[in-house]
């Protein structure tokens, strides 16, 4: 079997770690237990390219073992778990192509390396799988049903992808089922925002001023953790009507390089470019600390820290110090998503919906791919209500019930006061 991987003797303790983390994704468990008789993904060779985790891990031994091949490439070279990796290849015979701290060539060489396979299904976080084969390797193209995106940022892309009519496949926005950012953005980003932060500066969040930039599901997440552990939050936001709700869930909403000039932490969760700007830094307090939540590394000017700083050292690991105008402005990871460079990501207990929502993708791509349009598509609404039964069903929570009356009463409009 062909793999790129850092050191295959770090399989034993990756091992142990992705047994761990499957501890806490019994949605996948049932759906391994469903499927694996029938193997409803038999002679589908799926491309992935995720943050190579143990969560990931648990989602491609649920692939392979409903049927799928399944090659494993990173979404981030900052994110990749060298024992998870190893354990991959190892134990579970998954061809994985990645590394931590990969160079840009690096990263690129291992996606191409996971198209080797030649899928029938792409999966993607961040899409750049996708727009690798349609720059690169478009003689794959005919081989390929549809394909599977995790996040918002590569949801965007996709978007306009197919509005420019670029889009040669289907693709499923897994992002946009509700058991997936209703969960995974706001208490997987919430949580893991706030760990990445912590894991790199040790710093009290209780009587800060925290700043979150973005109140889309995941800057929700990240404020609602910062409010809870004691800071005083201000949120950043460009749409009015966010913003209000930001205003009405109790937080000061101000202008980003206004904000900048109170605040200790700063994080961007907004997918968009340039957000902490040349003034937010220029304003910024001495000593502030910098964070990205977002998928891509754009969100914070680098290049302006970069090139406007006196000097710069890595202070403690995972802390650039830039010495700037007369005072210290602190990046965390380079600028790169501080919750799974700094951090694991998303705990296990999330990743279980969001992962169950690409198996089922998967399988709907193999079902009903070929009636789709070069588009984008959301999984109906029925896989996305099993996916929150199996759920709750997990945790041992039983719900009520509508009676034969109340559904008679819902969908009439006669019946009134
Ligand atoms: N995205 C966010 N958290 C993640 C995790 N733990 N594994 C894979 N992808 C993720």
């Amino acid at each position: 079997m062909n793999y790129k991987i850092k050191d295959i003797k770090l399989a034993e303790r990756g091992v142990d770690r992705i047994e761990w983390a499957g501890r806490n994704m019994p949605v996948l468990k049932m759906l391994r237990e469903r499927y694996s008789e029938t193997k409803p993904l038999e002679g589908t060779r799926i491309s992935a390219c995720l943050h190579v985790t143990t969560e990931t891990a648990n989602l491609m031994i649920l692939l392979k073992s409903t049927g799928a091949e399944v090659a494993l490439c990173a979404s981030n070279p900052l994110s990749t778990q060298d024992d998870t990796a190893a354990a991959l290849v190892k134990k579970y015979d998954i061809p994985v192509f990645a590394w931590h701290g990969a160079t840009r060539d690096e990263y690129y060489d291992h996606i191409l390396s996971s198209l080797e396979v030649k899928p029938n299904i792409t999966m993607d976080d961040g899409a750049d799988l996708v727009s690798t084969i349609h720059k690169q390797k478009r003689e794959l193209l005919k081989n390929i049903i549809g394909g599977s995106e995790e996040t918002t940022t590569g949801v965007i892309r996709l978007k306009s992808m197919a509005k420019d009519g670029a889009l040669m496949y289907p693709m499923i926005a897994v992002n946009d089922s509700m058991t997936k950012h209703f969960f995974d953005n706001r208490y997987g980003t919430g949580q893991s925002t706030l760990d990445g932060i912590l894991r790199a500066t040790n710093f009290l969040i209780a009587g800060s001023v925290f700043t979150v930039a973005g109140y889309g599901w995941c800057g929700k997440g990240i404020a609602k953790r910062a409010d809870g552990m004691g800071a005083n939050v201000i949120v950043c936001e460009v749409d009015p009507v966010k913003a209000l709700e930001a205003r009405m869930d109790g937080f000061r909403v101000m202008p980003i390089a206004e904000a900048a000039k109170e605040s200790d932490i700063i994080v961007t969760a907004t997918g968009d470019i340039n957000v902490v700007s040349e003034s937010a830094i220029g304003n910024a307090k001495d000593g502030i600390i910098i964070a990205n939540s977002g998928h891509f590394n754009v969100e914070i000017n680098v290049d302006y820290l970069e090139k406007n700083s006196d000097s710069k050292r890595i202070i403690r690991e995972q802390i650039t110090e830039y010495d700037i105008f007369k005072k210290k402005v602190f990046l965390l990871a380079e600028g790169r998503l501080v919750n799974l460079s700094a951090a694991e990501g998303h705990p296990a207990m999330v990743m279980d919906m969001s992962f169950a929502n690409q198996f089922y993708a998967a399988k709907y791509l193999l079902e009903k791919g070929k009636t789709l349009k070069r588009d984008v598509y959301v999984l109906p609404e029925d896989i996305d209500r099993t996916v929150a039964a199996d759920k709750l069903e997990t945790l041992g929570i039983k719900t009520d019930k509508l009676t034969e009356e109340q559904k008679r009463y819902l969908s009439s409009w006669e019946i009134g006061t």
